[in-house]
């Protein structure tokens, strides 16, 4: 084990004690220590530049761990209870495609949510995995996908037993658990392995209110993103493994598939610190988060005609993240796109997402009681001025798979105006981001439902992508003709 304990961040000691040397850098990044990009420096800062380096022996390599990132690895693991850790430079979009990878060979079968991230289907097409996928309850008055509940995947389980894995969300985008401890017992007990997208629940594994983390109740392969509610900065991820469902010798060589040999110094180190200040200070830091988003969810309550989604809100078995201020506003007369622009442009106030119904806010470690009153006192502005009729809603549309994902993607297609597109199957995807969960998948029949979907969010200036033609008025579709 290591000699470090927790209080220590080994790689990020090592670039400062590396700084100090006060080297002559005959090394890349050419900028040497931001003295290239003068203007650049200036702004973001000379220690920043200073520790973006290069691998070299006293920093250790991320593609081979023997030194200060081996050490800050196994730090990681040990706070997050895993066996390993890795970093990863390239977001969690590249841990979920290097578990999928990791967990399954070309031609197999994936058990996992249809309201997955597009990472996910984009995995799906790198492996040439099939997927069976789950649908979530949709909460019709809330307008949003509940979680996945461990009968579900039993069914697909029993239905397809020579799947090798099931991916399960820990949480959604909008906050919600699925019934993991059990979908675990039941994958395991059917010999698959168990991935969780934590992309938001890395500060899961440090506060007991929270719910519990994918790894501790027994899943074998974790990717979290520590730079979306662990304090590390963008891009910023991590892998975690546990047990040997799924090698850890192979985990570690997709990595290097898919990862960069330059992998950037900064976003590593802070991961090494975000992780030293979770495994020390995380417990006392998420009390002071989950008493503030508790305080803007009553304060929000009280307004009238929005409502701030609470665990009783959720129905079934699912918990809700306490520090995700999901807001439903659909008896506004406005539609949740508008409030957020509305947010912008009156109260400079920039919100991580909306839907047509929702808007959501999240409250994290950088958060203070000025913040918080500021969103408030906004909202009830805002609020008040609008008239209160319902507006159309509408969250996870089941399109039908036709042709896998992979064969769909790099099948002969050509291109048809989005007019034209019903009835044909899609060779691409399409979604709004955020969330970034695709409405159409390649291989899937585009229907008319999803035409007016993609019109109406384009009426709503709400940002879209995954099609080559970034106005979205084509689609690419399978080169045969698959209309009916
Ligand atoms: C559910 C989910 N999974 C995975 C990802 C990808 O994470 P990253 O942006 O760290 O690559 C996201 C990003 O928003 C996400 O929402």
């Amino acid at each position: 084990m290591t000699k470090y304990s927790q209080n220590d961040a080994p790689l990020f000691e090592a670039l400062k004690k590396y700084v100090d040397e006060n080297v002559y850098a005959f090394h890349v990044p050419g900028h040497k220590h931001g003295k290239g990009i003068k203007e650049f420096t200036e702004y973001v800062g000379s220690a920043v530049m200073s520790i973006d380096v290069n691998s070299m022996e006293d920093l250790d390599n991320l593609a081979n761990p023997i030194g200060v990132i081996k050490d800050a690895h196994q730090l990681a693991a040990q706070a997050f209870g895993a066996d390993n850790a890795y970093f990863l430079v390239n977001g969690t979009t590249s841990g979920i495609q290097a578990m999928i990878m990791a967990a399954t060979e070309p031609g197999d079968k994936i058990i996992m949510p249809r309201n997955s991230h597009k990472s996910a289907f984009s995995a799906l097409i790198l492996a040439g995995v099939i997927p069976v996928y789950l649908y979530p309850e949709i909460d019709e008055n809330l307008d949003i996908a509940l979680g996945i509940s461990a009968e579900q995947v039993k069914e697909a389980i029993l239905a397809n037993p020579d799947a090798k894995a099931v991916l399960v969300l820990n949480p959604t985008y909008y906050g919600i658990t699925s019934e993991l401890e059990e979908i675990i017992k039941i994958a395991h007990e059917h010999n698959m392995a168990v991935l969780c997208d934590e992309a938001h629940g890395s500060h899961f594994y440090f506060h007991p209110d929270m719910p519990p983390g994918g790894i501790t109740l027994g899943a074998d392969i974790s990717a979290l993103s520590m730079h979306k509610t662990g304090g590390s900065m963008t891009q910023s991820s991590l892998l975690l493994s546990k047990g040997n469902r799924v090698e850890p010798s192979s985990i570690k060589s997709i990595l290097n598939l898919m990862q960069s040999t330059s992998a950037s110094y900064v976003l590593m180190a802070s991961i090494d610190v975000a992780r030293k200040q979770l495994a020390t200070q995380g417990k006392d830091m998420l009390n002071r988060v989950i008493s503030l988003s508790q305080y803007a969810r009553e304060e929000i309550n009280k307004i009238g005609g929005i409502k701030a989604l609470t665990q009783s809100d959720i129905k079934g078995p699912y918990l809700l993240d306490p520090t995700k201020l999901v807001i439903n506003v659909s008896k506004t007369g406005m539609t949740g796109y508008e409030i957020m622009r509305e947010l912008k442009l009156k109260y400079h106030i920039q919100l991580e997402m909306a839907d047509l119904s929702n808007i959501m806010a999240i409250i994290s470690l950088g958060d203070d009681i000025n913040t918080v009153e500021h969103l408030i006192h906004s909202l009830k502005e805002l609020v008040r001025i609008k008239n209160h009729d319902e507006i159309t809603t509408g969250n996870l549309i089941r399109p039908e798979v036709i042709v896998a994902p992979r064969d769909a993607y790099y099948g002969k297609n050509r291109s048809v105006l989005l007019d034209d597109a019903e009835g044909e199957i899609c060779a691409e995807m399409i979604m709004a981001y955020p969330p970034g969960i695709p409405m159409i998948c390649p291989g899937e029949r585009i229907t008319k439902d999803i035409i007016d979907r993609v019109k109406l969010l384009k009426e709503q200036h709400c940002q879209l992508q995954g099609t080559e033609d970034p106005n979205i008025d084509y689609i690419k579709v399978l080169g045969h003709v698959y209309k009916v």
